[in-house]
């Protein structure tokens, strides 16, 4: 698939709004919600059916998307912070969080929805240099490279990604709040 070139310009979010959507357990898009279709710039028949790469961002380095996956695979959630590409190369940025939906008979993962706010500037300039360098190691030494210091980092800050992801966006907009209450509405 083709992607847009990226513009440098940002897409600055409603703190008031949120950006839903539902994927398969491949990660091929089901729903998008209205303010993910305004905001990426694609209609919902060029979303539906999409890889939800369809997003990425050439700035964001894959072992992010690896810690995501190994975890929303086990029906555990993650938060991240995460850079998304619009159909126009504008990019916006977004603190995510996701539900799966669990076969209550088999055990096994349905689908899963990711919920999404504007990311607090606090995090953003917290993690743009982080994720420049992940992305700088994993090109020479590939993802590997990044995890490494991924790890490091976070032992050098005696913490673990949930403490210092939570930390970032901890208090600034009602993260979790809002989270709950959004999975509430749509289980
Ligand atoms: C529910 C759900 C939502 C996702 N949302 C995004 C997103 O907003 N942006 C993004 O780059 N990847 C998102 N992904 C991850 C993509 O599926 C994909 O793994 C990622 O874009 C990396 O692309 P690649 O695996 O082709 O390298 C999401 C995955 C799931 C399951």
């Amino acid at each position: 698939m083709s992607h847009p070139i990226p513009t440098n310009k940002e897409i600055k979010l409603s703190t008031k709004r949120y950006i839903v959507s539902k994927t398969d357990t491949k990660g091929i898009i089901t729903y998008g919600n209205d303010y993910f279709i305004e905001i990426a710039g694609y209609s919902e028949a060029e979303l539906l059916g999409k890889p939800h790469s369809i997003v990425r961002h050439p700035d964001m380095p894959k072992i992010v998307f690896k810690l995501m996956w190994d975890r929303i695979n086990k029906g555990q959630n993650i938060m991240a912070v995460v850079k998304n590409l619009a159909k126009s190369g504008d990019h916006y940025w977004v603190v995510t969080d996701f539900e799966p939906k669990i076969d209550p008979l088999t055990n096994q993962i349905l689908s899963h929805t990711a919920f999404r706010k504007a990311a607090p500037r606090e995090a953003i300039d917290t993690m743009e240099p982080i994720y420049a360098k992940l992305l700088e190691l994993e090109k020479e030494g590939g993802m590997e490279a990044s995890e490494k210091y991924l790890y490091g980092y976070l032992e050098n800050n005696n913490t673990t990604y949930d403490n210092f992801i939570n930390s970032l966006v901890e208090n600034k907009g009602l993260f979790k709040l809002f989270f709950s209450t959004m999975k509430k509405l749509f289980s």
